[in-house]
């Protein structure tokens, strides 16, 4: 049996710099376990994984499977999963056993939900029954409708009010982190200066402790772009390749080879 030494939250919070990636797979979070500090079981595996038009489709069997995934290839990071659409705004109690049925079957650290002073009371209930929480506030892709654009979040002057009083809130509900998306650097760096916890920049500003990408998108195997993406490398072109390679050797009785096959 392999004892799992995971980052504690604790530890976590202390960081300058917090390394966070998505994990849906066993191939990919076995790579990212070496190197992330936070890996997030995202609901955005609806659209990468699924090709689902919105994470709104994504269901909480679907969490708890990859998240069982994830755990399981992975020793070193903290283990977040996101709550699906539908499973912790409405009432208190159903975020609480849904949270607690993420947690309990597969493992998980905690939990990721989105939004801030409207679902503010589920937040402090799921906190004060142990459930570790990490918010996510700006951009929020699950109050998206199906196909939408997403929006740079921070120009209105009721966006910038929100932000500052989100992350306020927050921080006072007791969430170890909060993911910040695609919002004006501007108004993040102005709403940073009072708040202590880590926040995970994804399309915010460098002045967040952490960043977030989708690992599919930064590795270049979805067609998703954004301003804030940055593609560290080409994957979809080295697959083709291969695979272009596996069917010329096939069809010219090249492979399988000698080494290929059993005496
Ligand atoms: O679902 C997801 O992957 C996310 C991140 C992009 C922050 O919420």
């Amino acid at each position: 049996m392999i004892l799992k030494k995971r980052i504690s939250i604790d530890k976590i919070k202390k960081k300058k710099k917090i390394v966070c990636l998505t994990a849906y797979t066993k191939p990919i979070a076995e790579i990212a376990d070496k190197f992330a500090d936070i890996l997030l079981v995202g609901d955005s595996l609806g659209p990468v994984l699924y090709g689902y038009d919105s994470t709104r489709e994504v269901n909480l069997n679907l969490m708890i499977n990859h998240a069982k995934a994830v755990v399981k290839s992975t020793q070193n990071s903290l283990i977040v999963v996101d709550m699906p659409y539908g499973t912790y705004e409405f009432s208190k109690e159903k975020a609480y056993a849904n949270a607690k049925q993420i947690i309990d079957s597969t493992g998980a650290d905690a939990v990721k939900v989105e939004g801030g002073v409207e679902i503010i009371n589920n937040i402090k209930f799921l906190i004060k029954k142990r459930i570790n929480v990490m918010g996510h506030i700006g951009m929020l892709p699950q109050k998206m409708g199906k196909m939408e654009k997403p929006k740079i979040y921070g120009k209105k002057d009721s966006e910038k009010r929100k932000i500052n009083y989100d992350l306020q809130v927050l921080e006072s509900s007791g969430v170890f982190a909060i993911v910040i998306e695609a919002t004006r650097s501007k108004v993040v760096n102005e709403a940073l200066k009072n708040i202590k916890i880590p926040t995970i920049g994804i399309g915010a500003s460098n002045k967040c402790r952490g960043q977030i990408l989708v690992t599919e998108d930064l590795l270049g195997l979805t067609t998703f772009n954004a301003k804030f993406l940055k593609k560290f490398t080409n994957l979809s072109k080295k697959i083709d390749i291969a695979l272009k390679k596996y069917s010329k050797e096939i069809k010219s009785g090249q492979f399988p080879g000698k080494n290929n096959m059993y005496k």
